[in-house]
């Protein structure tokens, strides 16, 4: 990386995702805790969810999505000489999941580290990649979202193994001159709801938040009814304050990208903002929450679906553990 001063407006110039090949579908999850489809389906709009296979880590799937997104965008992975991956389940503490997909890719020599903000994962990352590109620190950034959430449920709490699924998706950054790119974010926390979400391993642990015995497995814990409220009205606020800050109106957005956790959530923001689901991509019925991975998979699957193209606006949104939130506005 070499720092410089400059201000540039920053571009998604490639998007690439990655799902294992392996599903588990709603009737596979009958099998194995006491739930049904139809509460699954009617609670959340899950259907499926994709799960990593033995041999497939986070580190292996964030490398398919990576080069996938450097393909679209034309660029090699030497010209990389920035990687941030989101993620809350690393192949290990460290080396970074980063360092371990810059090897995968051969873009060695670029800055590699990860970020975890869990959920909303993806779009800090996103900021913080665009503020290196931006300030001419980097010039080619890779941000990656990648997770195996499978590792860290516990697969007899109907709360939460029916909810999340593993994948990774990614995008390359950089500044193309002309074009507005990134046109506001808006990053936000409240640490006063760190108990109603989260994963402990045990290193730092409050005793309010279950810490494994050793040699115990590691699971996520998370009061679904209390996050659901924080969730909208977080949301709701990250989006409004986003869209206020683009300096564009919400007709002249194409597609709302929220966080894919339930459609419920999804139907609750619609409902605030006085507008119909059909302007949101929703794709929570074939993927679960894959938490740092879901707005970059969509983001891929709404541009493959011919739902967004270039020069459209996206309103991206997102919220998980911490509690985070983040929203962005981006014009492809
Ligand atoms: O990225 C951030 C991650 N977190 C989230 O997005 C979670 C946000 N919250 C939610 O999505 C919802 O709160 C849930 C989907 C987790 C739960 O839906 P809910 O409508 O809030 O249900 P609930 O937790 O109030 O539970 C209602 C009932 C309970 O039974 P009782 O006490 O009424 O007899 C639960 O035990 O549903 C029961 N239940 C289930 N039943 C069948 C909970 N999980 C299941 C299940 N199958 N999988």
């Amino acid at each position: 990386m070499n720092p410089t001063s400059a201000i540039l407006p920053i571009s998604i110039i490639g998007v690439g995702s990655y799902s294992p090949d392996q599903m588990l579908t709603n009737a596979d999850l009958e099998k194995k805790v006491d739930t049904s489809d139809e509460w699954i389906a009617s609670r959340t709009g899950i259907r499926q969810r994709h799960i990593a296979g033995a041999d497939e880590t986070t580190s292996s799937m964030g490398a398919k999505a990576a080069r996938c997104a450097l393909e679209k965008a034309g660029v090699q992975p030497s010209e990389v000489d920035l990687i941030i991956v989101a993620t809350c389940t690393p192949d290990m503490p460290f080396p970074a999941t980063a360092c371990w997909i810059q090897k995968e890719l051969g873009s060695a020599g670029a800055a590699a580290f990860d970020l975890t903000a869990a959920c909303s994962g993806f779009m800090y990352a996103l900021s913080v990649g665009e503020q290196f590109v931006k300030t001419g620190a980097a010039k080619t950034a890779l941000v990656i979202g990648a997770e195996k959430i499978s590792t860290v449920l516990d697969w007899t709490d109907r709360n939460t193994c029916v909810l999340f699924g593993d994948g990774a998706g990614a995008v390359v950054l950089r500044h193309i001159s002309g074009q507005p790119g990134i046109r506001s974010t808006v990053l936000g926390a409240d640490g006063r709801h760190t108990d109603i979400l989260h994963l402990s391993c045990g290193s730092n642990d409050a005793p309010s938040h279950h810490p494994p015995k050793p040699g115990e497995p590691v699971f996520m814990h998370m009061s679904g009814r209390e996050v659901f409220k924080v969730a909208v009205v977080g949301m709701h606020k990250a989006a409004t304050e986003a869209l206020e800050r683009s300096g564009l109106t919400l007709e002249q957005i194409s597609c709302i990208i929220p966080h894919q956790a339930n459609i419920r959530i999804i139907e609750a923001i619609a409902d605030r903002m006085k507008i119909g689901t059909d302007r949101f991509f929703i794709n929570v019925q074939n993927h679960g929450n894959t938490s740092a991975a879901s707005i970059p998979v969509a983001l891929d699957e709404a541009i493959s679906q011919g739902r967004v193209k270039k020069g459209d606006s996206i309103l991206f949104v997102a919220f998980g553990g911490g509690l985070t939130w983040a929203s962005s506005v981006i014009t492809l």
